[in-house]
């Protein structure tokens, strides 16, 4: 499908899944909206983002806002016709929502029937099968460290080409170019 002229909203655009997103979004032609709470991201991040987008960085446009405020969301979808919506904005550490379970139910699931409610009253109701194609692993891709793989080779032919060395270099690449993480000064 070509991104070309789409015009795309994204949830949790300032954090690590979102903001990858977006930024290939853009590589691909798309313009993209992205909304984040900050409840696990930084301002900085939207500065580093933009710097990485360089003249593509006018096609993306943030606005501080939680999937569980419907005014601020209706007021995001009057202003603007959306193609689609990539939802990533979430609670998603396992052991925190074994202790906050409410918390991640209000988050997760309430947020998320908000933000199709606004959807759907905005014309944007067809929820689309994603297609996808099980490939080779990507570079970078980590490999499981806490369990065994065996499964998923014998059952998805998965068999991991990086191993927890590759994972440490380049985890100790990222943190030498970035020694203060997102406050690393640009
Ligand atoms: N990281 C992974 O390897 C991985 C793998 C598979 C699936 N996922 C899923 O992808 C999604 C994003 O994961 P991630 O690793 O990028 O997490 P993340 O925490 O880095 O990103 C989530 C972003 O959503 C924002 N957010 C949270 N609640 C919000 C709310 N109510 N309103 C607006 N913004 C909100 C956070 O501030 C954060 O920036 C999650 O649903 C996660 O389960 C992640």
């Amino acid at each position: 499908m070509s991104l070309a002229a789409k015009n795309i909203f994204v949830t949790g655009g300032l954090g690590f899944i979102g903001s990858h997103t977006v930024l290939t979004l853009l590589e691909h032609g798309a313009t993209v909206h992205l909304i984040d709470n900050l409840s696990n991201s930084f301002p900085r991040v939207w500065d580093h983002m933009k710097k990485l987008a360089g003249d593509k960085a006018d096609k993306m446009k943030y606005t501080e806002c939680d999937i569980n405020d419907k005014e601020g969301l209706t007021k995001i979808f009057d202003a603007e016709t959306f193609d689609c919506v990539i939802h990533f904005a979430g609670f998603k550490a396992v052991g925190e929502s074994v202790d906050k379970p409410l918390e991640y139910y209000r988050n997760n699931f309430v947020g998320t029937v908000v933000l199709l409610e606004v959807m759907r009253a905005h014309g944007l109701k067809n929820v689309r099968r994603v297609e996808y194609k099980i490939l080779d692993r990507r570079a970078g891709d980590s490999v499981a460290v806490w369990a065994a793989t065996e499964t998923a080779e014998k059952e998805l032919g998965w068999k991991s080409k990086y191993n927890v060395d590759d994972m440490c270099k380049h985890q100790w690449a990222w943190a030498s170019k970035y020694p203060q993480g997102y406050e690393t000064p640009l």
